[in-house]
C-alpha cells in the first residue's frame, strides 16, 4: 500500500512539483492525495490541479487563532486519509498540538544545512557568514522551528561570485532531489527516531 501524503504549501511549489513527479512513478512508495494552501491563487495549487491531485485553500486569515486554523487543516488531512504530511514552502508556524499529533509523520524542507541558518533569508546569511558549503535539509518536524531529526541533507559549494539568487538556485536543485528521497525513506518505514537522531535502515 502506498502511503498517502498531504502537502502544505504557500507559494510557487517547486518542491511540491518534485514530490508530484516522484509520486507519478507507481513504484514510488507514496502518493499525494491532498494539497492545502493557506494562500489563494498560488502557483503550487495549479501544479497540483495539473497533476490531478485534490486541492484545498484554507486561508489562515479567516480563523480567530492558530489553533483553530491548524484544527481545520488537521480535519481535512485526516478526512483524506493522510499518513504523512510534507511541508513544502508552507509559511505559517504550526501549533505544538498540531505538530505533536503528526509526530514522526511530518517532514519539512529547509534551505540550509541545519542546525546552521534556521529561519528566513538563509542564502544571504550564508554568504555573509562566509561559509564555503551550504545546502538543504529535510527533517522531521518538532515544535521548535527548523529543528527535529534530520533525514537527508545535500551540500553545495558557495562561490566567491555568488549572489543570493545564484546560491538559492544551486540549493533548490538539491532540494528537488533531497525531498523525494526523504519522503521515500519515511514512506518505506526505514526511519526510526532516537532522541534527536533519525536512524535510517539500509541507508
Ligand atoms: C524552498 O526553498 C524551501 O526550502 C523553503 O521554502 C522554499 C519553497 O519553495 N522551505 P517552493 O515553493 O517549493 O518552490
Amino acid at each position: 500500500m502506498r502511503k498517502k501524503v498531504g502537502v502544505l504549501v504557500s507559494g510557487r511549489g517547486s518542491n511540491l512539483q518534485a514530490l508530484l513527479d516522484a509520486c507519478a512513478d507507481p513504484a514510488f512508495p507514496a502518493e499525494i492525495v491532498l494539497v492545502i494552501s493557506n494562500i489563494p491563487g498560488v502557483f503550487a495549487l495549479e501544479r497540483a490541479e495539473k497533476a490531478g491531485v485534490a486541492t484545498l485553500v484554507i486561508p489562515h486569515k479567516g480563523f480567530p487563532s492558530r489553533d483553530a486554523f491548524d484544527a481545520e487543516m488537521d480535519k481535512a488531512l485526516r478526512a483524506a486519509g493522510v499518513d504523512i504530511v510534507c511541508l513544502a514552502g508552507f509559511m505559517r508556524l504550526l501549533s505544538a498540538g498540531f505538530v505533536e499529533s503528526w509526530r514522526d509523520r511530518m517532514i519539512n524542507i529547509h534551505p540550509a544545512l541545519l542546525p546552521s541558518f534556521k529561519g528566513l533569508h538563509t542564502h544571504q546569511r550564508a554568504i555573509e557568514a562566509g561559509v564555503k558549503l551550504h545546502g538543504c535539509t529535510v527533517h522531521l518536524v518538532t515544535p521548535e522551528l527548523d529543528d527535529g531529526p534530520i533525514l537527508v541533507q545535500a551540500a553545495v559549494p558557495v562561490l566567491a561570485t555568488d549572489t543570493e539568487d545564484s546560491l538559492a538556485a544551486r540549493v533548490l536543485e538539491q532540494e528537488h532531489q533531497a525531498y523525494p528521497l526523504a519522503l521515500r525513506l519515511l514512506a518505506e518505514g526505514r526511519v526510526t527516531v532516537e532522541g534527536n537522531r533519525a536512524l535510517i535502515r539500509d541507508a
